[in-house]
């Protein structure tokens, strides 16, 4: 379906739950956040209609993420469910990678197409700093395992964080050197949490293609990624930046999203959300609402680097 300037919407991204394993510092505060009440987050068969009545109107792509997504309960048979659904062509899930060695086959045997996993350091002190306590070598493994079982092309996304792993960007692109893996470079966005760490911590991707000149820019083999992508001369993989500050991609954006709360955002930047979920089971189609959630996405955000308006909700509440 087309929104009201012309852009095809076809990507659905929903949070499972706003929980986590972990406590990134620009993410969760240290306590974590309050559990919500059972019956305020989507229940699975909820999503499922969500997705199905999506596909309806030409939803094709589906991201899970969180939160956590694999700390949800169920997670493997909804999996099972979006995948099966008549008209979703690819489902992929964002994940921090810490279960993924005990998930990551059943994910895949499931319908799983492919996962994003988050990991901000490869130093193992540093990740355990960021994440208030996260073990890396759980997410290596977790890596090596979604790898042999086929949840490929695996990418790597790196919120690039001033003073703390703008150092390590060699190391991380590097990694496309010899393997087959996209490491993508995201700038911190001034959302929830962050808002305050933002405009001391932020640093422009173009850091990196500053530190290594001799990266090729690649045509666009996908036009509705945020990522433009890069390669190293003799790479394997690829290098993705992601700038929602220092260069919009609004204008080809294809996505709407679904909190675990069940409010529809057409986009991440705003504060407004229209209530999915007190519309389940009542005497309307949810095709139609997800419709005005389409019609109703803004043209472009307005977050610069210091000047925003602030958005309430966390990252851990909207996924990403
Ligand atoms: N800015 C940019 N990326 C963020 N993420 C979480 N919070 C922010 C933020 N403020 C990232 C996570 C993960 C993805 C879901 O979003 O690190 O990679
Ligand atoms: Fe969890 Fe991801 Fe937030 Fe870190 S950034 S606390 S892994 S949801």
């Amino acid at each position: 379906m087309l929104d009201d300037v012309g852009r095809k919407i076809n990507y659905l991204r929903i949070s499972v739950t706003d929980l986590c394993n972990l406590r990134c510092r620009y993410c969760m505060p240290e306590e974590g956040i309050l559990k919500k009440k059972h019956e305020d987050i989507l229940r699975i068969e909820e999503i499922e209609e969500i997705v199905a009545e999506g596909a309806k109107i030409g939803i094709e792509k589906v991201r899970i993420t969180g939160g956590e997504p694999l700390i949800r309960k169920g997670i493997i048979e909804l999996v099972r469910k979006i995948s099966n659904i008549d008209g979703i062509k690819d489902l992929a899930i964002t994940t921090n990678g810490t279960l993924l060695k005990q998930y990551a086959k059943d994910l895949k045997d499931s319908g799983l197409s492919r996962v994003n996993i988050s990991i901000d350091s490869l130093n193992k002190e540093k990740y355990k700093k960021i994440t208030r306590g996260g073990k890396i070598e759980e997410v290596l493994a977790g890596i090596e395992e979604a790898r042999r079982v086929g949840l490929a092309p695996i990418k790597l996304n790196t919120v690039l964080i001033g003073g703390f792993n703008d150092d390590e960007i060699e190391d991380f692109v590097n990694l496309t050197n010899n393997e087959n893996i996209d490491v993508r470079f995201i700038e911190l966005m001034p959302l929830g949490q962050a808002s305050r760490w933002a405009k001391e911590h932020f640093i422009s991707n173009i850091k990196v293609l500053e530190n290594f000149p001799d990266l090729v820019p690649l045509c666009k083999e996908d036009k509705e990624s945020p990522a433009k992508y890069y390669k190293l001369p003799m790479g394997k993989g690829r290098v993705g930046l992601i700038n929602p500050i220092s260069s919009h991609f609004c204008s080809s954006c294809n996505r709407i999203r679904i909190t675990a709360d069940g409010r529809i955002k057409p986009c991440l930047h705003s504060n407004y959300e229209i209530n999915i979920k007190s519309l389940i089971g009542q005497n309307i189609k949810l095709s139609d609402i997800l419709k005005l959630a389409i019609k109703s996405k803004p043209k472009e955000h307005i977050i610069k680097k210091d000047e925003y308006e602030p958005i309430i909700r966390n990252m851990y509440q909207i996924g990403g």
